[in-house]
């Protein structure tokens, strides 16, 4: 499982509530509108943003949610 950041890289707008299932994106950031390839490992598709959205590798066991270093 992968979570993604909820801020953006470029000067940390929140992305909550911002991923389309439809584009498999997230954003747009509320700030200056960059929006993150979901599909990409989350490079910008658009937007003042020039770096990806950081992804967290999650282990999942039942209940149990870790992240892996
Ligand atoms: S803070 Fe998100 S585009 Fe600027």
């Amino acid at each position: 499982m992968m979570t993604k950041y909820q801020y953006c890289t470029h000067q940390g707008g929140s992305l909550d509530d911002t991923c389309k299932a439809a584009t498999k994106s997230l954003g747009a950031c509320p700030l200056h509108l960059s929006t993150f390839d979901l599909t990409r490992y989350g490079i910008v598709i658009s937007g003042q943003a020039y770096q990806s959205v950081p992804q967290v590798l999650l282990e999942v066991d039942g209940d149990n949610i870790t992240p892996l270093p």
